[in-house]
């Protein structure tokens, strides 16, 4: 196959930028074609959001790698589709052992074409019992933790000057909610991380999205006492997490009732959303 050489054109003309997608995408063809399979490398993928992309994927044809902690649920995962369906575990506030997972992947399996960071976890607060170790805990988990996935795989990504990225954050970032406030400045601190390097990755070939997820039931979120207003199942959240890869839009929101609700309260002047958080504080 042969791919088209721009030689002198002009690099702001019209006809560049069709030519340049029109190569990428004869060379995303011939990369099927040699290498087979599309590449997934999901973190969180023992249970919940994770686990349920990664069967969807699978059930699309592609291989995909799984990391979590747990060796166990990874394997019973992988003996699922064992041809593609690959477990390697790891914690992911070891930022060695993400770096080492990464090098792992490609070894054997080629070049990851789609990462999705989903591995987190939920504290709740409380003014009276403010407890800055459990803030720390939670930030290095969900913070740092992915910052490690995160670099350990924007490398090789830049220098194949292509790929995809996808980080699980929530719309708990969007405004602080009574009990909320830990997990929600972790998941914030997520958003305002992705908003900086899209654009730096975009430079570099490679697409950054970020899933603000509404409440799903998965085993994160089945121990809360607490009303979870437009729940959706894990299927249903792993089906518009694909549309939304499918669509490389920098955000992947839903469900879309969860969307409009806390994006109007963190547009609201905050005489308007406190009085409304107000009313969801709980008796202690
Ligand atoms: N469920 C919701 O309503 C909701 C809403 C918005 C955003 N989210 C976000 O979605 C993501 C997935 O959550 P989920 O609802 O699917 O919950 P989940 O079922 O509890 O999944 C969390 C995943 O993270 C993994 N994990 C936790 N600590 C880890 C560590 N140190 N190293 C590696 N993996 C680790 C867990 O596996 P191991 O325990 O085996 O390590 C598990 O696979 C999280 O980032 C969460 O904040 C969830």
């Amino acid at each position: 196959m042969t791919i088209f050489h721009y030689g002198s054109l002009n690099e702001r003309d019209p006809i560049v930028t069709i030519l340049r997608i029109k190569d990428k995408m004869m060379e995303d063809a011939l990369a099927d074609k040699t290498t087979g399979r599309k590449l997934a490398w999901i973190t969180g993928a023992s249970s919940g959001i994770g686990r349920a992309v990664a069967v969807k994927l699978a059930d699309r044809g592609w291989q995909v790698a799984v990391s979590a902690r747990s060796v166990e649920k990874l394997a019973a995962l992988a003996a699922e589709r064992p041809d593609l369906i690959h477990a390697y575990p790891l914690d992911i506030t070891d930022g060695q052992a993400l770096r080492d997972a990464v090098h792992g992947i490609e070894q054997s399996l080629g070049p990851i074409d789609l990462a999705l960071f989903s591995a987190g976890g939920y504290v709740r607060e409380s003014a009276r019992r403010f407890d800055a170790g459990k803030l720390a805990e939670l930030f290095n988990l969900n913070v740092v933790g992915t910052a490690h996935a995160l670099e350990a795989v924007m490398a090789p990504m830049i220098s194949r000057q292509g790929g995809q990225i996808a980080v699980v954050a929530s719309v708990a970032g969007y405004i602080g909610l009574p009990g909320g406030g830990i997990y929600g400045a972790t998941k914030s601190a997520l958003i305002t991380l992705c908003e900086a390097l899209r654009p730096q990755l975009e430079r570099e070939g490679v697409t950054l999205q970020v899933i603000n997820p509404g409440f799903v039931d998965t085993p994160m979120t089945r121990t809360n006492d607490f009303p979870m207003p437009f729940l959706i199942e894990e299927d249903e959240a792993a089906e518009a997490i694909i549309r939304g890869l499918d669509s490389k839009r920098f955000e992947i929101v839903f469900p879309w009732k969860m969307k409009l609700a806390m994006k109007l309260l963190a547009a609201m002047p905050y005489s308007i959303s406190l009085a409304v958080t107000r009313r969801m504080l709980r008796k202690e």
